[in-house]
């Protein structure tokens, strides 16, 4: 075991709320993330809700998914909304162009996903079509979904059946506007944000396309040209990779990648930081939100799977970079109010694998159902001291952390040791808070490179976790190698 890790609570630092939205996810017309993950149709042998798969109902809503962003990503700036409506027979079919040039026979509608939300309890999150939509067939899609008197499009939704609105308040106006979205300058997409985002009415949260990773250019630009009464959300974009150009496989990897992928996925931290000091200059009572609305690990597709369907398997090392960027996004939670992972089924890091009827809960999965205490609860801010992991020459901070309180007064932290090798000792100082009982439950497992199989479901999962004593208000933790742990006090 190594030296001694400290976390501290800082009683009197200004507290906020954890926005639940943070742990929000990511569904988009890519491989078989809606087809296949969430949809089966409802002729289908797997048992369903209206085509959509109860087990995966069922496993997203332990998990409490808060939000969901569809259908795209890259494929929302190709994708005409009014082609998923009405009778499925008569839909048009397209070519997905981004993802396998596959023909998409617009199945999985307006309506399906809506209701969907409605069966998974979670917030929609539209990205619209800015690429290569119009500002009318934006504006028809708000009116359609939100509007309740009489128009023309909420009229069109009551002869498609559904007499009630949805009231969508996530709306995404483009995505990567400075890449698939349509290779815009900032100057250029703050324009044509602005016109947008003047039509889109009612209760609506606008979100920008954000930047890409480091380009705090784009931010500045956003910030500076666009009124904020237009602005709700700036999205920021970051996946975790060990090389964009060689990207590795996503379960045979030796240390040097898994360091470089942690290098990459804690190099969100100082994303959140930078972003947000841009933010702060043009916005400082902090009302726009920073939505990190695609994040996630990027590996090699898997063997003998089609190169454009982004299909990869889920390890403890996603387990680490999803512990280490929520624990990132709880304690920046004044600016980061939303964020959605990189892919929820099927498609990068995802919660959920399926294979015809059967489903696998990721590594990741467990973290988010975990850490879903922390959603709405108080920040508890805290000081962190952390031994470096060391590889080769190069060091990163083994451990991190964050606290919060949720409604009932009980205090979680979530800790998670990176450390390929070590067992991490923590010291935490609860800061005379009287704590009478600790619990907690951990994951964790023999090797960095263990997944759950569609054989071996069960391979990884949460357990009790007996290595944290209290005493004197004070915490000790044993926290092993590549663990995350999530402990409760009351
Ligand atoms: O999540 C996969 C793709 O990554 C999304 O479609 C795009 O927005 C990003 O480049």
């Amino acid at each position: 075991a190594s030296a001694q890790n400290t976390v501290t609570f800082k009683p009197d630092a200004p507290t906020q709320t954890i926005n639940r939205n943070i742990y929000g996810h990511f569904a988009e017309h890519l491989g078989n993330c809606i087809y296949g993950g969430f949809y089966v149709g409802d002729t289908s042998h797997i048992p369903n809700v209206s085509g959509v798969r109860k087990d995966v109902i069922a496993a997203l809503r332990k998990m409490k998914i808060p939000n969901l962003r569809w259908p795209g990503g890259c494929f929302a700036d190709t994708y005409h909304w009014k082609d998923g409506i009405g009778p499925k027979d008569k839909r048009p079919t397209i070519v997905n162009t981004w993802w396998g040039n596959v023909t998409e026979d617009n199945s999985f509608g307006t309506h399906d996903f809506l209701n969907m939300c409605e069966e998974l309890n979670t917030e929609p999150y539209i990205s619209g079509n800015v690429g290569s939509g119009t500002v009318q067939e934006l504006t028809d899609w708000v009116q359609y979904a939100n509007f309740p008197g009489k128009s023309p499009m909420s009229d069109l939704r009551q002869q498609n059946g559904r007499k009630e609105p949805w009231k969508v308040q996530f709306w995404g106006v483009g995505n990567e506007a400075w890449g698939c979205g349509g290779n815009m300058r900032p100057e250029y997409y703050a324009d044509l944000y602005r016109k947008y985002a003047t039509f889109m009415q009612g209760n609506v949260f606008r979100i920008a396309s954000g930047a890409n990773g480091p380009d705090y250019n784009w931010t500045e630009v956003l910030m500076k040209n666009i009124p904020h009464h237009l602005l709700q959300g700036i999205a920021l974009h970051h996946y975790s990779t060990v090389e964009w150009s060689k990207k590795g496989d996503a379960v045979n990897f030796n240390e040097q990648q898994y360091f470089a992928t942690m290098k990459s996925a804690l190099f969100m931290d100082t994303l959140v930081i930078k972003h947000s000091a841009i933010m702060d200059k043009y916005d400082p009572a902090k009302k726009v939100a920073l939505v990190v609305d695609e994040w996630g690990g990027w590996y090699d597709v898997e063997g003998g799977t089609n190169p454009g369907f982004l299909f990869q398997q889920n390890t403890m090392r996603d387990a680490m970079i999803a512990g280490a960027t929520l624990n990132i996004f709880n304690n920046h939670s004044d600016r980061v109010r939303m964020a959605n992972l990189a892919q929820a089924i099927n498609v990068l890091q995802s919660v959920i694998l399926t294979k015809g009827d059967v489903m696998v809960l990721t590594p990741t999965y467990h973290v988010m159902e975990m850490y879903n205490v922390h959603q709405d609860a108080t920040l508890i801010p805290i000081a962190l001291h952390s031994n470096d992991y060391v590889y080769k020459n190069e060091k990163l901070p083994a451990v991190s952390a964050s606290a919060s309180k949720d409604k009932n007064g009980v205090t979680h932290i979530s800790l998670v040791n990176i450390d390929a090798h070590k067992t991490q000792d923590i010291t935490l100082d609860t800061h005379g808070q009287g704590y009478k009982s600790i619990s907690g439950r951990i994951l964790a497992s023999a090797k960095l490179q263990d997944y759950n199989s569609f054989t071996k479901p069960d391979n990884i999962k949460p357990a009790d976790f007996k290595g944290a004593t209290l005493k004197n208000n004070q915490v000790s933790v044993k926290l092993p190698p590549f663990s995350v742990v999530v402990l409760e006090l009351k």
